[in-house]
This record gives structure tokens, sequence and C-alpha cells, in this order.
């Protein structure tokens, strides 16, 4: 079947990154044909750093994902329409560590070459490979107010910076 997705230049991106992640919500995908992982997640940034455009995944460290991404190069974000708010719910609340989130959801893994893995019933995908991992660190926070709010069991974020290396979008909403 011929993808929907097609290439676009990030600088033609026209949606509102703040909707893509508050209302949309995403699958970080960490992995490669091999072994791979997928979790929805709302919290990230894009932007520009080291004069590439960047996105940035904050994954717990008790997450499946977080194991894989820590082992592989590359990982996804792919976005999808309101229809497939059940699987990204299932997503968000099953870990890969004890069930196949594939067979689940019926959701159809895209492997790249050296792209790392994404979904072909997106309507929106950046592809990221990794430049910087690091930890949040309480001693860091201004506001230690978020520490008590978002991490009483000191699971500090790790945010993982990935250059977007390619854009693949549909016109689908
Ligand atoms: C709407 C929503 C947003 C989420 N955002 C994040 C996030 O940004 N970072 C994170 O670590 N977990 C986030 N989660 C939680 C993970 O998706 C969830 O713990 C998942 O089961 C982890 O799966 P895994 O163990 O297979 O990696 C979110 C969950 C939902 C429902």
């Amino acid at each position: 079947m011929e993808s929907k997705l097609k290439p676009l230049d990030i600088k033609n991106l026209n949606d509102n990154v703040f909707s893509l992640l508050k209302d949309d919500w995403m699958l970080l995908t960490a992995g490669t044909r091999e072994l791979f992982n997928t979790m929805t997640a709302s919290w990230g940034a894009f932007g520009m750093l080291w004069n590439k455009p960047i996105a940035i995944g904050f994954i717990r460290p008790q997450r499946y994902t977080f194991d894989i991404a820590n082992q592989t190069e590359h990982f996804t974000l792919s976005f999808f329409s309101h229809d497939y708010r059940k699987v990204l719910n299932f997503c968000g609340s099953h870990s890969g560590r004890e069930v196949d989130k594939i067979a689940q959801t019926g959701i159809t893994p895209v492997f790249s070459e050296n792209s790392g893995v994404h979904f072909s019933e997106a309507r929106l995908v950046l592809e990221c490979k990794k430049l910087y991992v690091d930890e949040l660190k309480p001693e860091n926070f201004f506001a230690t107010n978020l520490i008590k709010e978002f991490y009483p069991q000191n699971d500090f974020h790790h945010f993982f910076i990935g250059e977007i290396t390619n854009c693949l979008s549909s016109n689908i909403r």
C-alpha cells in the first residue's frame, strides 16, 4: 500500500505546535525494526538549536520506551487525527513490557532505513536523530513547587533532543 505521507519541508509546517502537543498528543517511538516501542506523549518542544530544526521528547525513566530510546539513535513523533484517540489512550496507559501495543491497537509500523519506526495511519511524522540527552535535576529547579507537584517519586524526566531529519505529512487533519 502506498503511504499517504509525503515529505514536507519543516518550514512549511502549518500546524500549531502547542495544539499538536496539548490537544492531539503524539506517539513517541524509539527503536528499529528489530526492537521498538511506542508510547503516548504530550510533553515536548520544537525549535532551532545548533542551526538545526529540533524536537525534544521528555521521557520518565520507568517507561519501556526510555530503555529503548537509550539504546538507539533515532526516535520518531507520530501525530494522528482525533479518530485515533482510543489508540493513543491505550499506548499511554499500557507498557510495551506487558502488552504488544501494535497487535492490540492495529496500527501499522513503517520501518525507514536509518530513521526509525513510525506509523502509516499518522497524519504527521517527525523523524529525529538523537543529538543530546540529559535528565532534569532537582537542584536546577527555580520553581521548586514543580518537584512536589510532578516528581513525588523522584522520577525526573530525561530529555532527548533530536534533530528533525525528516518531516512527513498527509493533508488529513
Ligand atoms: C496524554 C498522555 C500524555 C503522556 N505524556 C507522556 C510524556 O510526555 N512523557 C512520559 O514519560 N510519559 C507520558 N505519558 C505516559 C506514557 O505514555 C505511559 O506511561 C505509557 O504506558 C508508557 O509506555 P511504555 O512503558 O511502553 O514506554 C503520557 C500518557 C498520556 C495518556
